[in-house]
C-alpha cells in the first residue's frame, strides 16, 4: 500500500520533471485544427506547425465611422475573449462562434465587457474569460490591435500577458459577407503571442454605404482567435 503510493508519487514527480518548460498557457488543441480551418489554395494565412498557446472565442463589436465619401471605415473593435480550448474537439467547439453570436445578438446589452454576459456564457457554454481585445492609437493616429490577458484567466496578474499586433495577411471570410475578413497578425510588442489569427468570423461587416455626417455605428460579431508563441 505504502509502496504503491510512493510509486505513484514518484511517477507524478517524474511526469512533472519530464516537461519542465511546458507553460500553463499552452492549449490542449492540436496544431492541425487551424490548418484544417484555413481555406486551401490561399497563401495569405499560414497555420503554424506548433500547438496554439490559446484558442479563444471573441464576442464583441466592430466600430465604424461614416467617411466623407459615404462608406464606413473601421475605428477598431471592442471584444470580450473567452477560452474555448477546453471545448475542443467537441462538436460545440466547431460551431461555438455561431451559438455565441445567437446569444450575443439576443443579449439586451451592447457592451461585451458587461459582467452579465460573462456569467451567461459561463452558464450556457461553460467558457470563462481569458481577456480582452481592443485597439490603441499609434503615435501617428492609426489604430493597433491589442490582446490583453492581464486581468483574467490563467494569466491574471501577469504584466507581460499582452500583445500589440499588426496585420500580416488578410483573406475574405470563406463564408462570405457579412462576416469580417480572416486575418493573420504578428507581434509588434508584448509577450502574450508571436502570431494571432482571427478566423470563423460571424457578422461584423458594416452596411455598404452611409450618409456622410451620420453617427458612428457598432456592429456585433463573433469569431475565434488562435494565439501562438506565447512567452508568458
Ligand atoms: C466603440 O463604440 C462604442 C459605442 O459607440 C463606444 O462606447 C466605444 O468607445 C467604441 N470603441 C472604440 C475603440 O472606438
Ligand atoms: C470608401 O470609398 C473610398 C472612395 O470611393 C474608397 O477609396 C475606400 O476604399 C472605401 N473604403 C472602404 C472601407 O470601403
Ligand atoms: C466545464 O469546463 C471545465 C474545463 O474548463 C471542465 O473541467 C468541466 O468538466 C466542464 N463542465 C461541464 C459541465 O462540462
Ligand atoms: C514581441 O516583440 C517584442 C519586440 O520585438 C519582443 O521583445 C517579444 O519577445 C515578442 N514576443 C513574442 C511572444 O514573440
Amino acid at each position: 500500500m505504502l509502496a504503491l503510493s510512493f510509486l505513484r508519487l514518484l511517477l507524478l514527480a517524474t511526469a512533472g520533471l519530464a516537461a519542465p518548460s511546458r507553460r500553463a498557457t499552452i492549449s490542449s488543441v492540436p496544431a492541425s485544427v487551424l490548418a484544417q480551418l484555413l481555406p486551401q489554395g490561399q497563401q495569405q494565412l499560414v497555420a503554424p506547425t506548433d500547438t496554439p498557446s490559446f484558442v479563444t472565442l471573441g464576442v464583441g463589436n466592430q466600430n465604424y465611422t461614416c467617411s466623407s465619401s459615404g462608406n464606413y471605415t473601421s475605428t477598431g473593435a471592442v471584444v470580450q475573449v473567452f477560452d474555448v480550448a477546453p471545448l475542443s474537439p467537441s462538436s460545440e467547439f466547431s460551431k461555438i462562434e455561431e451559438d455565441a453570436f445567437a446569444a450575443w445578438t439576443a443579449h439586451p446589452c451592447d457592451n461585451p465587457y458587461e459582467q452579465n454576459l460573462a456569467q451567461e456564457f459561463q452558464a450556457k457554454f461553460n467558457v470563462s474569460v481569458s481577456g480582452q481585445h481592443y485597439f490603441i492609437a499609434n503615435p501617428d493616429g492609426s489604430l493597433a490591435p491589442v490582446w490583453d490577458f492581464r486581468t483574467d484567466g490563467p494569466t491574471k496578474g501577469n504584466p507581460g500577458a499582452i500583445v500589440v499586433a499588426a496585420v500580416a495577411g488578410d483573406i475574405p471570410s470563406p463564408t462570405g459577407p457579412p462576416n469580417v475578413d480572416w486575418v493573420e497578425l504578428t507581434n509588434v510588442s508584448g509577450k502574450l503571442a508571436s502570431t494571432v489569427f482571427r478566423v470563423n468570423t460571424v457578422a461584423g461587416d458594416p452596411p455598404p454605404s452611409c450618409q456622410p455626417g451620420s453617427p458612428d455605428i457598432q456592429v456585433k460579431f463573433t469569431c475565434k482567435y488562435f494565439l501562438y508563441g506565447s512567452q508568458v
